[in-house]
């Protein structure tokens, strides 16, 4: 199953955990400012506890775990080397966390000096991280359509910061004009350019290797990725140059790529060839669930030139599709992660002769056990279909979704803590058996 994996590359377990461990606490801040404002935050899309909330689950939550999950599978899936991982991984996780933290605060509590600080902060924290994995993607031989695709994924990253950035200089300083017709491309770029190709490139590799399944089709491998990048391109043409048919070209072709991936994620993960349950497998299906909603009702209103239902198709992209992809990838990265380290540590000892040394080593399945994580998961679909509905009748459904996404995420940083703890204990273990006094 891991034949393909270069295992000597990956990192210290420390790297990738603390941007596991840091997504849930913003995916908890935002559930609390949701319970705490009420259902007004959805009366219209600028209130600023919404894009406070929509900021702690974009950054804090997404770009905090893809950027981790990059760091990582970078050398484990592609044999590419990151320099001094814990220097890097550290200036990146701390202003990232900074940046997240007080761009959301600032919205919150209306204080300007917040808004310059997270400016700063994230366009460090995003310039180390692309200039580091773009120079190394580059310098790779490998490949694999995964590399090009996050290359794209890079790329639309930088496009949203800029944006982002600003868009944000509207909020810090009073005299700067608030540039509102760019924050469509802004979310576009980020949503369908950084969150999902990276969601693409992951899924083409990580479902055949961990799921067990057949390839993706190479077409689609090959052409999607440039699709959707290259169609942004153009969506971003009509912001400057206005054609209402060009519009609904792209959005529809943008719709119409996220359906065929999500149409063939659910095929390639029928293909499956071990039957045993398995709750990653439940979370890309919920995710490819929620695209295949979300692609319809985008594509339906754009095609009869009828208004889009905004938060319903926010809530099912950030919510139902990247953030179900990525909480069902924590639960195979991370003890597949721990895992590997504790076998290598093994294997070192009995290299040099330790056996007696060793610590025991559990079976993956039994790190974050399967019942912990299904409840978890069945917290974040009840929260998903709650809040989906939320959107149209707040009155009912409202504080029940922001009290089941309460949960889910306490839930989920129970479990990787818990899970971080094993592995502390093991390592304290491992030190006790070597050096005994
Ligand atoms: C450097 C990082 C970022 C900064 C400084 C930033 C800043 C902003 C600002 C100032 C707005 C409000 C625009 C307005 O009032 O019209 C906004 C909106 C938005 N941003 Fe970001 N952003 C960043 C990264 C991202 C990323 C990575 C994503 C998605 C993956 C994202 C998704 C969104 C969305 C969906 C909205 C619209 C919210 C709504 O319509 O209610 N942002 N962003």
């Amino acid at each position: 199953m891991h034949a393909n994996l270069s295992l000597q590359q990956s990192p210290p377990f420390s790297v990738p955990a603390r941007f596991f461990i840091s997504a849930p606490l913003f995916g908890l801040a935002a559930a609390l400012v949701m319970l705490w404002y009420g259902p007004e935050i959805f009366t219209n899309r600028w209130t600023p506890e919404l894009l406070a909330v929509t900021h702690f689950l974009t950054l804090g939550f997404l770009a905090m775990s893809m950027c981790g999950a990059m760091m990582q599978l970078m050398p484990v899936l592609m044999g590419i080397m990151i320099p001094r991982p814990i220097f890097f991984s550290s200036i990146i996780h701390a202003s990232l966390f900074l940046g997240s933290a007080s761009l959301g605060i600032a919205w919150l509590l209306h204080i300007n000096t917040l808004f310059i600080i997270a400016m700063a902060s994230l366009a460090f924290s995003f310039s180390v991280f692309i200039l580091m994995a773009t120079e190394r993607l580059l310098r790779s031989k490998n490949q694999h359509a995964t590399r090009g695709m996050m290359l794209l994924a890079l790329l639309a990253l930088f496009i949203t910061a800029i944006f982002g950035l600003y868009l944000a200089m509207g909020y810090a300083n009073q005299t700067w004009p608030l540039s509102r017709h760019l924050t469509d491309l802004h979310l576009s770029w980020g949503l369908l350019g950084w969150v999902a190709l990276l969601i693409m490139a992951v899924a083409y590799q990580v479902i055949p290797m961990f799921q067990i399944t057949d390839e993706y089709p190479v077409l689609h491998q090959r052409w999607i990725g440039w699709i959707v990048f290259v169609t942004l391109l153009t969506l971003s043409l009509t912001y400057f140059w206005p054609l209402t048919i060009l519009n609904t070209i792209t959005s529809a072709l943008l719709a119409t790529c996220l359906l065929t991936f999500a149409v063939t994620t659910l095929w390639v993960l029928q293909t499956r060839r071990r039957q045993l349950a398995d709750l990653t497998m439940n979370f890309w299906q919920l995710a490819m669930i929620s695209l295949i909603f979300l692609a319809l009702t985008w594509l339906i209103p754009t095609l009869i030139q009828a208004n889009t239902p905004i938060f319903l198709l926010g809530v099912l992209m950030i919510f139902g599709f990247a953030m179900s992809t990525v909480n069902g990838m924590m639960y195979k990265i991370f003890p597949f992660l721990i895992w590997l380290h504790l076998s290598t540590h093994n294997k070192n000892l009995r290299d040099q002769g330790k056996r007696e040394s060793q610590v025991k080593v559990p079976h993956m399945r039994k790190i974050i056990p399967e019942t912990a994580g299904l409840w978890q998961f069945r917290f974040h679909l009840a929260s998903l279909i709650l809040l989906a509905l939320a959107t149209n009748w707040p009155q009912w459904f409202y504080y029940p979704a922001a009290l089941l996404f309460i949960i889910s995420q306490l839930t989920l940083i129970f479990n990787l803590s818990n899970a971080v703890r094993f592995y502390n204990l093991k390592i304290i273990e491992l030190e006790l058996n070597i050096h005994p006094h």
